[in-house]
């Protein structure tokens, strides 16, 4: 009976379906319980580190938790923001120069979690992990990281000059950066929520202060007493390099105030303002009544906040036998 039926072309089918399973395994996945066995302290190692890092320092939460993003949109998140090269590394890219920060609180994390499990983390999922527990220790929701991802080859600044938003670029630009990484509309609206802690230097936002856009006028966008405040901060001849707040009266706390600062016009950088601006347009609309909504909404905030991270976090990573478990996160193994 049995070997009757598997003259069948179901049969037929179905063996071969059976061995090519086999010979073509799926892709690898990642999962939150990738180092559960090889590395079970893993998570309280970051942990700790983190939270140590925070005591030297508050805003460093924000550093690593840009630094994921800035690795994420670059290759997929394959810790090449955190490789030191010549003037053609990420690090050197526009985004990226004088700006990144954080790396030696990874080189610091890195090293713990050597001690305790040698040559078997990422790089790349260490900045993951470290991007959570960042929001987490800030206020922050919490989020399963799925690991697995291994570390990258290449360092690629022009791809990092294409590829990650600037705060000058219109909203379509930003747009499509998000979608090339295969983010949409609510995704872009929800992580910059993350603006909701950290700094920002002069340099991304002085050009709204005194002659926006060659108008000889400030941006009209920006509400009144926080441009006079900027513009005392940023006088038209220093270098650019001082800094303010993102989010400000709620600055290093992770919470939905952001979005709140949005709706009167305090939005530090124009990419911020943008997701409220006066525009009749749809995506307008969408963008507009998404940032009320959260304002309105913290717990929905940091549901969606988590879930376009974890979203965030996938983008391309490299699996099971591609790339490398670095040894230092700053230099490829055969190095
Ligand atoms: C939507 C497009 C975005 C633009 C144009 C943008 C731009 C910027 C700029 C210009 C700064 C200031 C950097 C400096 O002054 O050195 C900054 C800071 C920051 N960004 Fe974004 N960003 C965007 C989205 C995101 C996303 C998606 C995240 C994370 C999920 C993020 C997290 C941060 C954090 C936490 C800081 C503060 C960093 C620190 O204090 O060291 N940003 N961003
Ligand atoms: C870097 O990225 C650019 C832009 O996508 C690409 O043309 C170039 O081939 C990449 N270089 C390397 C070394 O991968
Ligand atoms: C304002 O910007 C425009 C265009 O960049 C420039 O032509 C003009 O000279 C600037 N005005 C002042 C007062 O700097
Ligand atoms: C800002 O500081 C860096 C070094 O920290 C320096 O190289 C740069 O020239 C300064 N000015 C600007 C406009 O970035």
């Amino acid at each position: 009976m049995m070997n009757k039926s598997c003259t069948t072309i179901a049969c037929l089918w179905l063996t071969s379906f059976f061995i090519l399973s086999v010979a073509i395994p799926m892709r690898p996945q990642l999962t939150p319980d990738f180092y559960s066995t090889t590395c079970p302290d893993l998570w309280n190692i970051v942990r700790n580190e983190v939270l140590n890092a925070m005591k030297d320092e508050i805003r460093i939460a924000a550093s690593l938790l840009r630094l994921h993003f800035h690795d994420c949109f670059v290759n997929g998140c394959d810790g090449s923001i955190l490789l030191d090269g010549d003037e053609d590394s990420e690090k050197f890219a526009t985004p990226n120069l004088n700006s990144a920060r954080g790396f030696e609180v990874i080189d610091k994390i890195k090293n713990s979690v050597e001690r305790s499990c040698s040559g078997v983390v990422s790089c790349a999922d260490i900045l993951a992990i470290a991007a959570r527990d960042s929001v987490l220790l800030s206020g922050g929701p919490f989020w399963y990281v799925n690991q697995g991802r291994r570390d990258g080859l290449v360092s690629n600044k022009t791809l990092a000059n294409l590829a990650i938003p600037s705060p000058f670029d219109t909203l379509d630009t930003i747009i499509s950066k998000f979608d090339n990484v295969g983010l949409n509309l609510k995704d872009l609206v929800t992580l910059s929520g993350a603006h909701t802690i950290g700094r920002a230097r002069c340099t991304f936002f002085s050009n709204r202060l005194f002659n926006f856009s060659g108008t000889e006028e400030p941006d009209s966008t920006l509400e009144t007493e926080m441009l006079i405040e900027l513009q005392n901060l940023c006088p038209q001849n220093e270098d650019g390099n001082t800094t303010t707040v993102l989010d400000s009266n709620s600055d290093d706390l992770f919470d939905n105030h952001y979005f709140n600062n949005l709706q009167y016009g305090k939005g530090l950088l124009s990419s911020d303002q943008i997701l409220f601006s006066s525009d009749d347009d749809e995506t307008t609309s969408t963008t507009k009544n998404l940032v009320q909504y959260y304002s309105h909404n913290q717990r929905i905030f940091f549901m969606e906040f988590a879930y376009a991270m974890a979203k965030m976090g996938n983008i391309n990573p490299l699996v099971g036998f591609e790339g490398e478990i670095r040894k230092d996160c700053r230099v490829v193994n055969s190095q």
